[in-house]
């Protein structure tokens, strides 16, 4: 059985399903669409007159992928199209274009983090101020993903909780994956946000950690295409982000303002402490850290849980992967250990996780962007400022030009693949390369 993205679209598009926010949108909508500027010289989805776009932006949101397709089959690999949605345009690139812009000298001016703050909607979800002032970023963009004691520290924690989540046994035990998946990334990332057992050994903490981060995401959902003036009000009415924050700030809050006034001679090698040092003295203060804590807790724990739940489905249907990769893995851990090296050599089991996920592909779109000005392509295009721009990810993984038999599972293609590549001195692929044939991470400098 492979699995559609249903799970994931009806998650992304919890907005369409939820019948009060219909209402709203329906009375809104209609005031706002005229309101809407045309990037006119952009090609759209379905036409741009006013009731075909509107009509378009109803189904694009009902099924973004079967849309982009569409515009991808329509405008070619090379081009550039609109998609409407309720609120907004978004320009859609092609991964190449999407790559060279990104790469070259104004890259900066499509910008990752401006199109972030506007989709997420964090300054009315977690709090003012989190993506005006985002010094958490380089401490996660540096000493986190280059730390390797902490990698270790990680591997132990999951370990143990692995032990206690999923205990071996001869008899068949049911085990519901989605929440337990959460709760081990939840444990391996506070392991090293707070080197403090308290805390990511506490299961009322991680519970609430864990609730949050699908409450914030399901509110990202529901937040996007509302006008910002709506959502302060909306806040109360259809989240209850409020009150769990509340709730972690009970137990982080107190932690937060002790490390602040603790001594420097005790100093713990953990997350919180780089937060401390990086952050500017006028948001040195629990609150703000707090947040930030919130934004990474949401951002890890659903990024794993979201890739480890459609992998483990996946192989859980197709378990004659299971041996091959089980041998390989053993092989290599005997000769090098848990290591990072390991993990990098492991290629069938790398293969089995990036195969399903090019065909389960997540995302229609992806590598959000926002022009910062008026942003000119070679072409002569012009994407207005503040326009949202994106790339095509779901169709580029499905394109039989790119992958023969595309809509066939092979759990070996990239391993098998990457043996082809490395004969003939070509680039192998992986999960994190930056390429347009595998966008699950974004392209560009500011890959996501
Ligand atoms: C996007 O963000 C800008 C400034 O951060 C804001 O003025 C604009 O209203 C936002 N748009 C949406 C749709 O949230
Ligand atoms: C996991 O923990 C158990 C004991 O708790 C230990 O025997 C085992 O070696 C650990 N595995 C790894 C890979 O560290
Ligand atoms: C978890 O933390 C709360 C609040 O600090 C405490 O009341 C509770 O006893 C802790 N639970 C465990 C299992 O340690
Ligand atoms: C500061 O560190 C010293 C040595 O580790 C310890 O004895 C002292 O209690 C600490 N002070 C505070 C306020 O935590
Ligand atoms: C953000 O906006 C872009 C449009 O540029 C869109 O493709 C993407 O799916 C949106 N959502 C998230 C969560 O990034």
């Amino acid at each position: 059985m492979a699995l559609s993205n249903r799970h994931n679209l009806d998650q992304y598009f919890a907005l369409v399903q939820s019948l009060d926010i219909r209402r709203i949108f329906a009375a809104i909508t209609g005031l706002i669409f005229v309101a809407l500027y045309f990037v006119a010289s952009i090609p759209a989805l379905g036409g741009s007159g006013f009731f075909q776009s509107y009509i378009t932006s109803f189904r694009f949101l009902a099924n973004p992928a079967v849309m982009v397709e569409e515009g991808y089959k329509k405008f070619g690999k090379e081009g550039i199209f609109r998609a409407p949605t309720p609120i907004n345009w978004i320009v859609v690139l092609s991964p190449e274009q999407h790559q060279r812009e990104s790469k070259g000298p104004n890259g900066h001016l499509l910008s990752f983090d401006a199109a972030n703050a506007n989709n997420s909607s964090g300054e009315y979800l977690l709090g003012p101020g989190v993506f005006r002032y985002p010094y958490h970023l380089s401490v996660i963009r540096g000493p986190m993903i280059k730390n390797t004691e902490w990698l270790e520290e990680m591997r132990n924690e999951i370990n143990v909780t692995c032990e206690e989540l999923i205990p071996l046994s001869s008899q068949w035990k049911a085990i519901t994956v989605l929440p337990t998946v959460r709760t081990l990334a939840a444990r391996a990332l506070h392991r090293i946000m707070f080197a403090d057992p308290d805390l990511y050994r506490n299961r009322s903490f991680i519970q609430v950690m864990t609730d949050i981060s699908v409450e914030h995401i399901n509110s990202i959902y529901k937040f996007m295409f509302l006008p910002n003036f709506i959502k302060p009000v909306a806040v109360p009415l259809i989240t209850s982000l409020p009150r769990m924050r509340k709730k972690a700030y009970a137990f982080l809050g107190p932690k937060i303002e002790e490390r602040l006034k603790g001594n420097l001679t005790d100093k713990q090698d953990d997350l919180i402490s780089h937060f401390i040092e990086a952050v500017e003295d006028q948001h040195r203060n629990a609150p703000s850290l707090f947040i930030r804590i919130l934004q990474l807790n949401t951002a890890v724990i659903h990024g794993i849980s979201e890739t480890a739940f459609i992998i483990l489905m996946e192989l859980a249907a197709r378990q004659e992967y299971i041996q091959p990769m089980r041998e390989e893995i053993e092989e290599i851990v005997l000769q090098h250990g848990w290591s990072k090296t390991a993990l990098s050599l492991m290629g069938k089991l790398e293969s089995f996780m990036m195969e399903t996920i090019r065909v389960n592909s997540p995302h229609p779109l992806n590598s959000p962007r926002k022009a910062l000005t008026d942003y000119v392509l070679p072409n002569g295009i012009c994407i207005p400022k503040g326009s949202m721009v994106s790339v095509v990810e779901s169709a580029r993984h499905n394109d039989e030009a790119v992958y023969p038999n595309a809509k066939q599972f092979d759990g070996l293609r990239f391993y098998n693949n990457n043996r082809l590549a490395v004969k003939s001195g070509t680039q192998p692929r992986t999960f994190t390369s930056i390429t347009p044939d595998f966008i699950v991470f974004g392209l560009g400098p500011q890959a996501w």
